[in-house]
């Protein structure tokens, strides 16, 4: 069951939009509790999000905590690496808690949910915001439609038993993800039509399966959705 819509025109008033969500949330969250923890994803979408953030600053705090819902099990010098893409963007201040694509995934898998549960305390672990990107075919973090990861209830993190693109991925589980007090989806592009609608169906694909999940979409992945005005 999906939260609230909202529809632009363009990926750069998109962008706009989730940056001062994020920084928003960012500053509630310490104001309420001294300390944001946010987990980030990769993929083309929210790089200028990122870039956005990276501009205003707010996120280069030691009190900011900075996460990843995924990873492809890459060094991060690698240009597929999601740490490398919020390092050029956002920057690294030593805030940023990167999963060791370079190590064995099931190990970096454990590393990084006892990084977590350090963090965190006892489970689960709730975000301040998880901000999530969506595939064509419904996945989301690296939680692809019909992997086992998907049925994953204890473990934090967990890597996945295929390899997309050639190499295999460390993912957040869906119990973490909707966890998050914020959940924030970025959808643009046509492709992405059938998986928003999926969605807002509630339907069967991984990312149909959060609840309350706030959706930021351009106007060509929205397809016949209209929001509320
Ligand atoms: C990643 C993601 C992944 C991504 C979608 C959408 O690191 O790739 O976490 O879930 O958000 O594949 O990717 P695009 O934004 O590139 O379409």
């Amino acid at each position: 069951v999906t939260g609230r819509v909202e529809i632009f025109r363009s990926l750069e008033a998109l962008s706009g939009r989730a940056a001062a969500l994020v920084a928003r949330t960012v500053g509630e969250a310490r104001w309420a509790r001294g300390v944001a923890r946010i987990a980030l994803s990769g993929g083309r979408t929210p790089r200028r999000t990122y870039e956005i953030l990276g501009a205003r600053g707010e996120l280069a705090d030691p009190a900011v905590e900075i996460f990843f819902c995924d990873e492809r099990c890459v060094p991060p010098t690698d240009e597929r690496s999601n740490y490398r893409l919020v390092a050029a963007t956002i920057g690294d201040a030593g805030n940023v808690r990167r999963i060791r694509g370079e190590d064995e995934p099931d190990a970096a898998a454990e590393a990084y949910e006892a990084l977590l549960r350090e963090r965190f305390g006892a489970g689960p672990p709730a975000f301040d915001l998880v901000l999530l990107g969506l595939g064509a075919d419904g996945h989301t973090a690296s939680l692809f439609p019909g992997a086992p990861e998907v049925a994953e209830r204890r473990r934090w993190v967990v890597a996945t038993r295929e390899a997309h693109g050639g190499v295999r991925r460390v993912t957040l589980t869906l119990p973490v993800l909707d966890a998050a007090r914020t959940k924030v989806l970025l959808a643009a592009g046509a492709a992405k039509a059938p998986a928003v609608a999926d969605v807002l169906a509630g339907g069967a694909s991984p990312a149909a399966r959060l609840r309350g999940l706030r959706m930021l979409l351009d106007e060509a992945a929205a397809g016949r959705v209209r929001a509320p005005r």
